[in-house]
């Protein structure tokens, strides 16, 4: 008998849907990709409906209904915190009480409303949060068992859990709870340093090779109190999440030179050397947990989830460390893989349905490309109604030859191919291409199409079986979960005599060439790494390959499909509109070109930058 559960992240950020048929994944999508709103928290009700169409599924069929996190558990939480916080903290109670009693505790009725039924069961059921990321990294990885690390910011309590996947089963046997939290931690020191909470973790990983970790022995004396077995307390009185609204407490500026820096103003040597301090405690707690759960359990292989698993600088550093033989990712590592470990956990959990990965089948998680296709029929019906001029080129092999053309010439290619990632990364199903060998790419991807100045690379996407070739690195990371370097025999070296610290200093070092793939290079000389095989996505394979054949090269820069602050482009729709407000040359909607010098003007468009917080 066949078993269909749906399973559904959301109220929080990065709300979301998955649909699982007998263990097997059938789709999963975040709900921003269809309300063009970016981490929409709101009730996924697009992104079920997708899930729900995919699997050809009506919502009565439904076995199960799953939430990813259990309401009343966070519920208790706000209350205890509301408690401790004093004055303050009650005031902070009543707006998420407010949020809680508005939303979350009424999961059941939103589910009713939607859907016309709780599925079979006749209610919805609930995981615990850090169940649910632990679900979506054991679940869908190539292990038969494997020890399990889950590190977020917050779930109910739990902010880090460990485990134990095998068989069917998933067990977690020790977390560490609410405020104790290293997710808080980083994104403390995210806001400090004039990023976003909750988006701008990632901008702070890229900016920590800048810096020296000159602050990481305060962090250590003072902020936390880090155990040989990775456990850690934090001292609450430097910070500001229980009784206030800022993440870091007022006293951050005594113990850091000063008070925090202001969003969008010059970046500093100090915020260089506070992402570097900030990174190497983070990567200190991974790595000591990690060698204690292999301790513990006696396992070989390791799998990960929670947003704090997107820190790929700290999963390069625990994949050379050699403390297991595999290390699998969940790619959507943050809230909204949730989604998808939820409905998985009811599957194994609730329905003790066995699992069983065959020998050599690698990962469950189909590339990730796990969200909606477009047929060429669907595109041409867009592009014929709106009138807009484009070339469909049938034959793979000249068609991927013009594509590669375009990039070998300079050209920013936008790239919808397949099905939509589910995750933050584009992999290459959502993307906008570039030639990594070209000095200019970085600068031309960033101005003309990001309206960013970045201080980060990109990210390369390489042949599987060329990845040694280029970067000290041989293993898989089909997520661009790995940072590691570039190859020294591709290094150039690099001037730093006139690097003071920050703004203008920043972008002369990284407009130096600093390899022969210079727009994927960082300054420290590493690579986010995409390593693309000959199984999970065909035509974008095909697409390398061709580069290569034309250029020798067998890599391309890949980077999200968006402009800054717009979720990545879902439709055909929304790849053509984000292609006409940039500056990118070529589009590529599957089998359709579009050039760029051949589209007239988008009309009544002027106001977009504002929607999208550009400024
Ligand atoms: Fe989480």
């Amino acid at each position: 008998m066949s078993r269909t559960i749906l399973g559904i992240a959301g109220y929080y950020h990065d709300s979301a849907a998955a649909l699982v048929r007998d263990g097997e994944i059938i789709a999963a999508a975040q709900e921003e990709r269809f309300t063009r709103r970016k981490h929409d928290p709101s009730f996924p009700v697009n992104a079920i409906n997708y899930c729900l169409e995919e699997g050809f599924v009506d919502a009565a069929d439904l076995d199960a209904v799953v939430f990813y996190d259990n309401p009343l558990l966070t519920f208790d939480r706000v209350v205890q915190n509301a408690c401790a916080g004093g004055p303050e903290g009650r005031r902070l109670f009543a707006q998420a009480a407010g949020n809680l009693l508005g939303d979350k505790i009424w999961v059941n009725e939103h589910v009713q409303r939607t859907l016309g039924t709780l599925g079979r069961e006749g209610r919805v059921l609930f995981t615990e949060h850090h169940m649910a990321h632990a679900a979506s990294a054991y679940y869908p990885s190539p292990f038969d068992s494997a020890a399990v690390l889950t590190i977020d910011g917050v779930g109910e309590w739990a902010t880090t859990s460990l485990g134990l996947g095998h068989g069917r089963r998933l067990e977690l046997f020790a977390e560490i709870d609410y405020p104790h939290s290293l997710g808080l931690l980083y994104s403390a020191f995210t806001s400090f340093c004039g990023f976003k909470v909750n988006s701008g973790e990632y901008k702070l990983m890229g900016l920590a090779p800048y810096g020296r970790p000159e602050y990481a022995d305060r962090i250590r004396d003072h902020l936390i109190d880090i155990r040989p077995d990775g456990s850690y307390r934090l001292d609450m009185a430097w910070f500001g999440y229980i009784d206030g609204m800022a993440m870091a407490g007022p006293r951050f500026a005594e113990l850091f030179d000063g008070p925090a820096r202001a969003p969008e103003s010059q970046i500093t040597r100090r915020e260089m050397n506070l992402a570097a301090s900030i990174q190497q405690v983070t990567e200190d707690i991974v790595l000591r947990t990690a060698r204690h759960l292999r301790r513990l359990t006696g396992e070989k292989n390791l799998v990960l989830a929670g947003g704090v698993a997107l820190n790929c600088v700290a999963n390069g550093k625990l994949a050379k460390a050699g403390l297991f033989d595999g290390i699998w990712i969940q790619p959507a590592a943050g809230d909204a893989g949730g989604a998808l470990g939820a409905a998985l956990m009811a599957h194994h959990g609730y329905f003790e349905a066995p699992r069983a990965r065959p020998a050599g089948a690698g990962d469950a998680q189909r590339g990730s490309y796990l969200g909606p296709r477009y047929s060429s029929a669907e595109i041409l019906a867009f592009l014929d109604r709106k009138g807009y001029r484009y070339h469909r080129i049938t034959d793979r092999d000249e068609r991927l030859a013009l594509v590669a053309q375009a990039l070998a010439a300079g050209k920013i290619v936008g790239w919808l191919s397949g099905r939509m990632e589910f995750g933050p990364r584009s992999l290459g199903a959502r993307s906008i291409l570039g030639d990594p060998r070209n000095p200019r790419t970085q600068a031309t991807m960033n101005l003309k199409i990001k309206y960013r100045e970045s201080f980060r690379p990109f990210a390369p996407a390489v042949l599987r079986e060329k990845c040694a070739g280029y970067f000290d690195y041989d293993g898989d990371s089909p997520y661009m979960l790995m940072v590691a370097p570039v190859r020294e025999d591709r290094r150039r070296p690099m001037d730093t005599s006139a690097f003071e610290g920050g703004g203008d200093d920043m972008m002369a070092l990284i407009n130096q060439p600093r390899s022969d793939v210079p727009a994927v290079t960082h300054v420290d000389y590493s690579a986010r790494i995409q390593t693309v095989d000959r199984d999970s996505h065909p035509e974008f394979r095909a697409l390398i390959e061709a580069f290569e054949r034309l250029t020798g090269c067998p890599l391309l820069v890949n980077t999200s499909f968006n402009v800054r602050g717009e979720p990545i482009v879902c439709s055909p729709q929304d790849a053509y509109r984000c292609f006409m407000r940039t500056g990118i040359d070529l589009l590529v909607l599957e089998d359709v070109l579009l050039w760029r010098s051949e589209q007239a003007p988008l009309p009544d468009d002027e106001d977009w930058r504002k929607t999208y917080e550009l400024d």
